[in-house]
């Protein structure tokens, strides 16, 4: 199963100046549970910007065109068809980004886990494709109210694709 994990605030952007838009330590809790023990997809520019990598405990499969590219622990593709032959058939496999990656991975998405930040970016220039809510269906909605450590109010959405 492939699923696709993302924060995007209430324009759907993902992030600005190669980083995320904003530290929401709730947010990281939500994806560490998630991603942990799994396969983890994502684009070079996405890989290259965490603070320390690879993430701990999680198969990393990075795309890049740079046939020369790689790094120690790291499973390189790139074509997305080569990084599909590196999913793990048996368990949930997670596109973590960025822009370009979730562009070209939403089609084949079985699953989203989107947290919506109730905010506005304006500086943001990396956006998540418009969801097409007739192929998605919420499953799971819960709230998060902005805190001390946490300054916009969040909402944790999973949705599956429709069948019809
Ligand atoms: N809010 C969130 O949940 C979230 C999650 C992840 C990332 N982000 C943010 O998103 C931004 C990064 O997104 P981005 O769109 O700039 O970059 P990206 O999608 O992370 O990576 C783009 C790179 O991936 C490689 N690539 C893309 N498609 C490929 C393909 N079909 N085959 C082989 N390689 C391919 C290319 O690498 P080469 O140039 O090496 O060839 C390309 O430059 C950052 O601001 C980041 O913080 C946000």
């Amino acid at each position: 199963m492939t699923s696709i994990i993302v924060a995007i605030d209430e324009h759907n952007a993902i992030g600005r100046k190669g980083g995320l838009l904003c530290h929401l330590p709730q947010d990281m809790q939500h994806f560490k549970a998630l991603t942990t023990g799994h396969t983890i997809v994502m684009g070079r520019t996405t890989y290259l910007s965490f603070p320390r990598r690879p993430l701990p405990n999680r198969r990393h499969v990075v795309l890049t065109r740079d046939t020369e590219w790689h790094e120690d622990g790291i499973l390189v593709a790139h074509t997305r068809q080569e990084a599909e032959a590196l999913l793990n058939d048996k368990e949930e496999n997670f596109i973590i980004g960025g822009g370009q990656i979730y562009k070209e991975w939403l089609p084949k998405a079985d699953k989203l886990y989107v947290t919506r930040i109730h905010h506005v970016f304006e500086d943001a220039d990396t956006f998540f494709p418009t969801l097409d809510l007739t192929h998605w269906q919420t499953v799971k909605q819960t709230e998060y109210k902005a805190d001390e450590k946490n300054p916009y109010d969040l909402r944790f959405i999973e949705y599956t694709k429709r069948t019809i």
